[in-house]
This record gives structure tokens, sequence and C-alpha cells, in this order.
């Protein structure tokens, strides 16, 4: 698999589907992308080829699944109903801090169980002959020597790559990354590591790979905003060309690959990060959400933003969630 640029799109349950990887993979810079997380149990049981989740958008490649899960078994046998579909590599979500996926013993509480996440890697690496990820948090406390025996644990197993988010459950989104655990991983082991966490610009991703020399940065939040994120970084320069547009483009290829009765949801969980390219956002999400046909909500920012004259913001973005 070829990861030049060493640039991924972070996965984001309810926003990475198909039509988002594959306005990301349009504007180009990105070499890595992951589906939203896909439910172990789930998918072991049904048909992937009708559940849109496990659909690529044809340019989001090299293109990773990633499975939450927290049995062994259930995850191969996710991996083996997938494999057919073609993905490049098979990620397991050991950092999911939500409540409806730790109480499973999934996401992150498999950080406490470092004998379970090793058989989940030595039973995926038996499902397939790809590549398998690891994307995963802060220890409880920040526990820096726990992380990297953990993770020594994997690599024992066979596991490719890791993508650390350096943040604990606890600290929400409130702290800033800790970027030197990737650092401290980094030169711990001997598999691939890509930093995660606050890279909202250019500047931020060359400091992130200075300051760890980390294999390669994962953006999230800050490529929902601006998903031309990569492009600059790439091209080391402002991207020249205009958020309205990328919000059109955006909106058909929802139409084109979202069913119906997700499309106003995810058109709305966009917005609510991509309005941001504009002062007032929180008008014009207000407009946006006064209307239940995306295309009219369109119609109606496009509106709004030209009678006023509001104009793109460029200053740098920061997020409270
Ligand atoms: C809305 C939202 C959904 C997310 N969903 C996932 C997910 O499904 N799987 C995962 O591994 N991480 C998920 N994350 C975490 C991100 O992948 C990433 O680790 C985190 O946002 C930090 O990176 P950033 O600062 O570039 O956003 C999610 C984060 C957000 C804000």
């Amino acid at each position: 698999m070829k990861l030049t640029p060493p640039l991924g799109l972070a996965p984001l349950a309810g926003i990475t589907h198909r039509a988002f990887r594959r306005l990301v993979a349009e504007l180009g810079g990105v070499s890595l992308f992951y589906t939203e997380m896909l439910n172990s149990r789930i998918i072991s049981t049904q048909n992937p080829w009708k559940d849109p989740y496990c659909l690529d958008a044809c340019l989001d490649q090299p293109l990773v699944a990633q499975i939450v899960g927290g049995e062994p078994e259930v995850i191969g046998r996710a991996i083996e109903r997938l494999s057919p579909m073609g993905f490049d590599a098979f990620d397991i979500n050991m950092g999911c801090p939500q409540k409806a996926i730790m109480k499973h013993g999934w996401g992150a509480s498999l950080l406490g169980k470092p004998d379970v996440a090793k058989r989940i890697v030595a039973r995926a690496k038996q499902a397939t002959t790809r590549p398998i990820f690891v994307k995963l948090r802060s220890l409880p406390g920040h526990d820096l020597d726990g992380l990297v025996a953990f993770v020594k644990g994997l690599v024992d197993e066979g596991v490719d790559l890791i993508v650390l988010h350096p943040r604990s459950v606890e600290d929400g989104f409130k702290r800033p990354a800790k970027w030197e655990e990737i650092r401290a991983l980094r030169e711990e082991i001997d598999v691939p590591v890509y930093g995660n966490g606050d890279v909202f610009g250019p500047d931020d991703a060359l400091k992130m790979i200075r300051h760890t020399r980390a294999n390669g940065v994962l953006i999230g939040r800050g490529a929902v905003v601006r998903p031309w994120l990569f492009w600059e970084i790439v091209h080391g320069r402002k991207w020249p060309g205009d958020p309205l547009c990328v919000l059109k483009r955006f909106l058909s290829l929802l139409t084109l690959y979202s069913p119906p009765p997700y499309r106003r949801r995810q058109f709305l969980l966009f917005l609510g990060w991509f309005l941001r390219n504009w002062e007032h956002h929180h008008h014009l999400f207000k407009v946006a959400m006064g209307v239940d046909d995306p295309f009219e909500a369109t119609h109606l920012i496009e509106k709004e933003i030209r009678m006023h004259g509001l104009n793109p913001v460029n200053t740098p973005i920061y997020f409270k969630i």
C-alpha cells in the first residue's frame, strides 16, 4: 500500500461516509481513508454488500475498514466477511470513548484489557492477508509506560500500523493532544506510527511531523471544516477555490451516495462544522435548520452569504464539542 503523501482522513462517525470521503478525495492531497466505525456484530451476521457504511466511493483509496468490537472471534469473522470487498487494510478501534461503545467492552475500554486486545489482533491477522491497523488513544492518567507496553503487545501479534490520538478518555477534547506521546511511541516501537489530534492548518501538520517524527498524520475535525486542508499541506499555499462550490459539490455527492433517510442528518452534521468557514456561522446554521430539504437549505445559505456579504474566515479554527 502506497501512503504518500503521508496524510489521512481520520474516521469520524456520522461524517466520513462515502460522500464526504469522495469530496475530500476530489480535493486531493490524501493517501489514506477510513470508513466510519463498523460494528463487528452487525458485519459478522449481515450482508456487507448491502450496507452503505461498507461501500467505497471510488476515489477514496486506499480505504481502511474500521471495526469496532471486543470479541476476537466476532471481529475475525467480520473481517473475513469484509475481505472480498477489496479493503486495503483493517483497523481495530481501540479509542472510542463513547459510553454506548465502552459499556460493551469495545473502543477505548480495550486499553484496560491488553490480553483481549492482543487476541483481537492475532485473530484479525488470521482473518486476512491485508495489514491490520490499530487506532488508539492515551491510557488513563497518560500512563506512557503502560501505553508503550500495550502497543508492544500488539506489535508482538503482528499489528502493521498504529495511530495514536494522545488524549485519554477523561480528557475528552478539553485538553490539547499530548503530541510528546506520539514521539515516545515512535521511538519505542518498530512499526509505523501515525499521529493524530489538533491539526487544524498546514503549519500544524508540519509541526506534528517535525515534533513527533510520526510516519504520517491523520486529520479529523480540521478536514471537515476545510476539506481542502490536505491540498494546502501538499501544495504549501492557500487553496484558491470557493467554499460555496465545495458545499454544493458535497450536496451532489450526498444525493449520489447516501440513501434518502440518511441525507438530512448527514447534511446537517457536515454543516455544523463546515459553516465555520464564514463569519456568523451560527446564524447560517439556523437558516439551514429551518427547512427540511438540503437543496433548499443550501440555496438559502448562499442567499444569506451574498445578501449580507459574509466573508470566509481565514483565522485558525478552534473547537469545543
Ligand atoms: C464527531 C466525531 C466522530 C468520531 N468518530 C470516530 C470513529 O468512528 N472512529 C475513531 O477511531 N475515531 C473517531 N473519532 C476521533 C477522530 O478520529 C480523531 O481521533 C479525533 O477527532 C482527533 O483528531 P482531530 O483533532 O484531527 O479531530 C471521532 C471524532 C469526532 C469529533
